[in-house]
């Protein structure tokens, strides 16, 4: 049988748990406490899915908001938060135009997602969604797609949680690069205790390079950018990216 993975938010959440959420909630505390200028209380996470991170988050005594544009990952979220006895807000929203009501301190897109804004009109859009969002002096990390595009290798893992096996595969391939537009497909096979499932994801995204991004952060003029830092696989500290790499975060302060 064939599903859909947006849709199926309890094996997406199995195929991407090795995410260390503690970690990266940490690294997050670090960030603001070296950069932030305002306190933090209210945290936004956009595009969050199954968000561990937001769980981590509530459980740590903050505010928690999760935009998705997918109800089913927004209603999981919530019952995850219910079982944990746990607070998370949700909005059902597209990323590139969205409003919340109360602004958060800092927010964050992780995995890669703001890549799914697939050309630079709605990226700057997004980018004024996030300045109405965000207090002034707060700040937006981007866990960013790689920044080695000329090396996309296949990726393939394996991950099992209470008697479920998820095997991922992953791969890009370049589709128009006039438009830096690249196609992700991403394929889950699932072994849930005997029952046997296929779930893929066609999708396409557009690269942003680095000199592009900056440039349409002067045209948009509502943040600061704080640099390009090593991702959460290779950092317990933010530490700037000497040289280009997969796993990167981008750090931008609300002016
Ligand atoms: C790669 S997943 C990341 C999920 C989660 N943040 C994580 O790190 O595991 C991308 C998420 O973005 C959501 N998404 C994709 N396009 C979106 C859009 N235009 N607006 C809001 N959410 C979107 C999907 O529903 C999905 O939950």
């Amino acid at each position: 049988m064939f599903m859909v993975i947006y849709k199926n938010p309890l094996y997406y959440e199995i195929a991407f748990s090795f995410v260390n959420a503690e970690k990266q909630v940490d690294l997050f505390e670090k960030f603001i406490k070296k950069f932030s200028k305002i306190k933090v209380k209210r945290f936004l996470d956009i595009g969050c899915g199954p968000s561990l991170q937001l769980r981590e988050i509530a459980k740590r005594g903050y505010e928690a908001v999760g935009l998705d544009s997918s109800s089913k990952m927004l209603k999981y979220l919530e019952q995850k938060g219910k079982e944990k006895g746990i607070k998370i807000e949700t909005v059902k929203a597209d990323m590139i135009d969205f409003h919340i009501k109360k602004k958060a301190d800092f927010v964050f897109i992780m995995m890669g997602t703001i890549g799914y804004i697939k050309n630079n009109e709605d990226f700057l859009k997004h980018l004024n969604s996030v300045a109405h969002s965000l207090r002034k002096g707060g700040l937006y990390l981007i866990e960013n797609f790689t920044l080695d595009w000329l090396n996309f290798k296949p990726q393939s893992w394996t991950m099992s949680k209470d008697g479920i096996k998820v095997k991922t595969t992953y791969r890009v391939e370049l589709k128009d690069s006039l438009n830096q537009i690249i196609t992700e497909k991403l394929k889950l096979e699932v072994n849930d205790r005997g029952k046997r499932l296929l779930l893929k994801r066609k999708c396409d995204r557009k690269l942003i390079f680095p000199q592009e991004f900056l440039t349409l952060l002067k045209l948009n003029n509502r943040f600061e950018f704080l640099g390009w830092f090593t991702g959460f696989s290779k950092s317990r500290y933010p530490k700037r990216l000497s040289k280009s790499s997969m796993d990167n975060i981008i750090l931008l302060r609300r002016n």
